[in-house]
């Protein structure tokens, strides 16, 4: 592997700022966390596949920094993403005795991240956390921003809150250790950046795309910044997504819809996105937004990435019924209308709604057969 020289990126939020720091075997690095707040005590809150892998060297790390560090491993999977699973975290939280003052350090994927940041929202109305993202889809998404919450069954991370990590620590190494089929979920979200707001990066990605499908740690690097460095620009405008923001969730309308109709963790949420995204590229050129040649470049990175262009069935009966049904369950939706980001040109996007008809087309065009 190519090395790979630290980078910071900073998210610029008042007195809600933080770092984000991207290196390659830093996850163990005791320096990162000197300046963390004061406290005797931390938990690392990780899944039974990452807490093996890469628990321990954390633990290590921190007790130079804190007297006491627990560990609370919970189930892998989406389908975990649930009160009944956070609930394990406060469980361990108040069984231990831990103060207001509690860091608590989100060792994993975005399901990790995810829940490990709600609980920090809420355990005592609010205590400090540090996300450890050791998933592509984590260290370019997921971990920065503070979107934190659960899943509930008629829909995709409707139960949560907006609550900013201390600071990020993205140790490139961890991917090492990450499954192909995962490695490709994240690549969905580092494409994703490219359509909506960076033409030049999208071009990066197509000439660098088996780069980073051979985990070549400059390219990974080099992802995982410039991924992050969009993210921070978006967030530091629209933090609680009042308007831009909602451009990060290109393709996710259809995604989410994916996701909640097959039941949670039968597709990747990377493989839901990618195919949710070529779903409103083309809704996008059918509504006269953007040209088809435009769209057919996005597809073909798709497919080069090793994911999915193609939708699921998520009904035998009425399958553009069931998205839709599904997609008026969504936090854009406004008084039952579903909103769609759109490519607005390359390289920019745009919030809207389309005719049912035209969707209930593109849905068709875009799904498995029969
Ligand atoms: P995930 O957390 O389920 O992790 C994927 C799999 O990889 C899991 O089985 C996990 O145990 C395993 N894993 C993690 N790190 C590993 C490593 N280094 N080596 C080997 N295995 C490892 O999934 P994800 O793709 O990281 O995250 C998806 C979640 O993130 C979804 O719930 C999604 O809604 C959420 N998300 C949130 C935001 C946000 O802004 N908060 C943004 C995007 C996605
Ligand atoms: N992943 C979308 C967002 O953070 O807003």
């Amino acid at each position: 592997m190519n090395a790979f020289s630290s980078e910071i990126v900073r998210i610029d939020l008042a007195d809600r700022s933080y770092d984000i720091v991207i290196d390659s075997a830093v996850l163990g690095n005791i320096d990162l966390y000197r300046d963390l707040p004061a406290a005797t005590s931390a938990v690392i809150v990780t899944n039974s596949t990452v807490a093996p892998l890469y628990a321990a060297r954390l633990r290590q790390a921190l007790l130079v920094r804190f007297t006491e560090v627990q560990v609370v491993t919970l189930p892998d999977g989406e389908q975990y993403k649930t009160w009944q699973t956070l609930n394990l975290i406060f469980d361990a939280l108040l069984g231990n005795a831990c103060d207001r003052k509690t860091v608590l350090f989100a060792l994993g994927g975005g399901v990790v991240g995810d829940m490990t940041g709600f609980a920090a929202a809420s355990y005592m109305r609010g205590v400090p956390f540090v996300q450890v993202p050791t998933t592509l889809l984590a260290q370019v998404d997921s971990s920065v921003g503070g979107k934190t919450g659960i899943n509930h069954p008629m829909g995709k991370n409707m139960i949560g809150a907006f609550y900013q990590p201390v600071k990020v620590v993205c140790d490139l190494d961890t991917l090492r250790t990450l499954p192909a089929r995962e490695l490709s979920a994240g690549l969905a979200e580092v494409i994703k950046y490219g359509p909506i707001a960076d033409l030049e990066f999208l071009t990066w990605i197509e000439t660098n795309m088996e780069a980073l499908l051979a985990r070549d740690l400059r390219a990974l690097g080099y992802a995982v910044k410039r991924s992050c460095e969009i993210k921070a620009w978006v967030v530091g405008q629209d933090e609680r997504e009042a308007g831009l923001r909602a451009i990060l969730n290109f393709g996710h309308t259809f995604g989410h819809a994916i996701e909640a109709g097959l039941g949670y963790g039968e597709w990747l949420h990377g493989e839901a996105v990618a195919a949710g995204m070529v779903m409103a590229a083309k809704l996008s050129q059918r509504l006269g937004l953007v040209e088809g040649n435009f769209v057919e470049r996005l597809v073909a990175l798709i497919r080069r990435a090793g994911l999915p262009v193609v939708g699921p069935r998520l009904s035998e009966s009425d399958n553009a019924g069931r998205y839709i049904e599904l997609m008026r369950v969504d936090k854009k939706s406004e008084g039952g209308e579903i909103k769609f980001v759109l490519i607005d040109g390359p390289g920019t996007a745009v919030v809207r709604g389309a005719p049912d008809a035209l969707v209930r087309e593109v849905i068709d065009a875009c799904c498995l057969r029969q």
